[in-house]
């Protein structure tokens, strides 16, 4: 950070935000390419396939010097629309439009989704593997992370019995990203539905992450495996176009 920081007073809690190992192996990677070398990246989950060209024409468009106002702070409304509807098309539920948010990425979500629920002392449990960021994310507010180590009986994933055992009067949510990187394992739907039952009862936030629902496996119909909202309306979801659009 120091080569961005000068003097800059840096707060304590960005100094004890651990790195993104898989950033940081990105970065070494764009420097080797820069040197010439040819380096097959297993760092960062990037799609090769691009954006769609419907969008790729709108962007094209849209930067043909026309003003570039504010626009709503939740997103475009249309965008939140389509949003709603392409969870009605492919996973069959109905989200109101009300409900959808526009971030810069799930990322920003993801801080955006750890500050509106999170107080300091609060804890949160999380599977250990998983997505590294969570856990300095919601440490970042304060929170308290119990990472519940997994094995491969669970596919590396949290199950009820776990969530329940670690439970405590302090535990204020859980956060689980299905499939989930770095394993891609997914959580089966009546797992997932026992720990958000769990958690929803004792008043508690569920933070889903299906930001790689959509390229799992299809079934016999072609459809995607269900969204948690089917079963649990009011989990925060987290999706983004990065992966599955190809829009990183
Ligand atoms: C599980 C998970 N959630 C969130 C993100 C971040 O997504 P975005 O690129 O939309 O910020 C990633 C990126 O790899 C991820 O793997």
């Amino acid at each position: 950070m120091s080569d961005i920081t000068n003097n800059l007073r840096i707060s304590q809690r960005a100094q004890a935000v651990a790195p993104f190992y898989a950033m940081e192996f990105g970065k070494q990677a764009a420097a080797l390419e820069v040197q010439g070398h040819h380096v097959v990246k297993l760092s960062i989950g990037e799609p090769d396939f691009g954006a769609p060209p419907a969008v790729r024409n709108a962007m094209r468009e849209a930067m043909d010097g026309r003003p570039l106002p504010y626009t709503a702070a939740l997103g475009l409304p249309a965008l939140r629309q389509a949003i709603a509807r392409f969870y009605e098309d492919q996973h069959d539920v109905g989200v109101d439009p009300a409900r959808v948010v526009v971030t810069a990425g799930a990322s920003a979500s993801l801080v955006l989704a750890a500050a509106a629920l999170l107080d300091p002392g609060d804890e949160v449990l999380i599977g250990d593997p998983s997505y590294p960021c969570n856990r300095q994310i919601a440490e970042s507010f304060g929170a308290r992370v119990t990472l519940i180590p997994t094995t491969a009986e669970t596919r590396f994933q949290l199950d009820a019995s776990s969530v329940r055992s670690n439970w405590t009067d302090r535990t204020r949510g859980v956060m689980v990203a299905t499939p989930s990187n770095p394993t891609g394992t997914a959580v089966p739907a009546d797992e997932l539905a026992a720990i958000c039952d769990f958690a929803r009862e004792r008043g508690a936030w569920r933070i889903v992450d299906e930001i790689y629902l959509n390229l799992s496996d299809h079934d016999a119909q072609g459809r995607p495996p269900r969204s948690v909202l089917s079963y649990d309306p009011d989990a925060v979801v987290i999706n983004s176009f990065s992966k599955y659009f190809g829009m990183a």
